[in-house]
């Protein structure tokens, strides 16, 4: 049973990032380049608001599948791979890079939070002032674009990164190696 447990609750943390990562690389590498030929920037910033909202709910969705999946997969890390009580959790690499993981993770929630709830909003209203006319310079539009889109990178990039830590741990021949 235990086995059932741990294959599903990994099979979730890989659904988890498969939600959240996927979605990135569509909005770069599909969306934004396919916006552009909206020429009706108001048409434009409107389909921008409904697809970065579901964006969030997607990518909402797959961190809340990860941080349960990921619960599980911690809590019961020693009974799995039978790990003696005696040995110090930082004794272990495993212990090691999950603080590294964890630390990253927080970095990268930061990086999206700043990203979904201010940058990116910025963004948008500042395309609407374009778009309905208002007095607002090009290089307004440009630096706003720029700080949400530094957001997104840094966030995809730690995404990335947290992956190889995960799977570092997940390769036991090697991560429940002393330090
Ligand atoms: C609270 C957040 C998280 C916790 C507590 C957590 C915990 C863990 C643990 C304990 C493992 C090792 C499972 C094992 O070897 O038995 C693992 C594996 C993994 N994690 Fe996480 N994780 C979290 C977030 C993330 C995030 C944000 C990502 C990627 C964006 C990620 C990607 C992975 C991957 C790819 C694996 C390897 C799965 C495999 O080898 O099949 N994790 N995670």
């Amino acid at each position: 049973m235990d086995n059932f447990w741990h294959i599903f609750f990994i099979w979730v943390h890989i659904l988890g990032v498969a939600l959240l990562v996927g979605p990135q690389f569509f909005m770069a590498y599909a969306w934004i380049p396919a916006s552009r030929n909206i020429d009706d920037l108001r048409v434009r910033v409107k389909a921008m608001r409904t697809i970065t909202r579901r964006f969030g709910y997607v990518g909402g969705a797959g961190i809340v599948l990860l941080v349960c999946a990921g619960t599980y997969l911690i809590i019961d890390w020693r009974d799995y791979y039978a790990v003696d009580e005696s040995v110090s959790f930082t004794a272990l690499r495993f212990g090691v890079v999950f603080i590294i993981k964890m630390t990253l993770f927080t970095v990268m929630v930061a990086a999206l939070a700043a990203h979904m709830f201010w940058l990116g909003p910025r963004q948008l209203e500042r395309l609407e002032a374009q778009a309905n006319g208002e007095r607002i310079s090009p290089d307004e539009v440009r630096r706003a674009r720029i700080a949400s889109m530094i957001t997104s990178v840094l966030a995809l990039a730690l995404a990335l990164a947290i992956m190889v830590m995960g799977v570092m741990l997940n390769s036991v021949g090697w991560s429940l190696q002393e330090v």
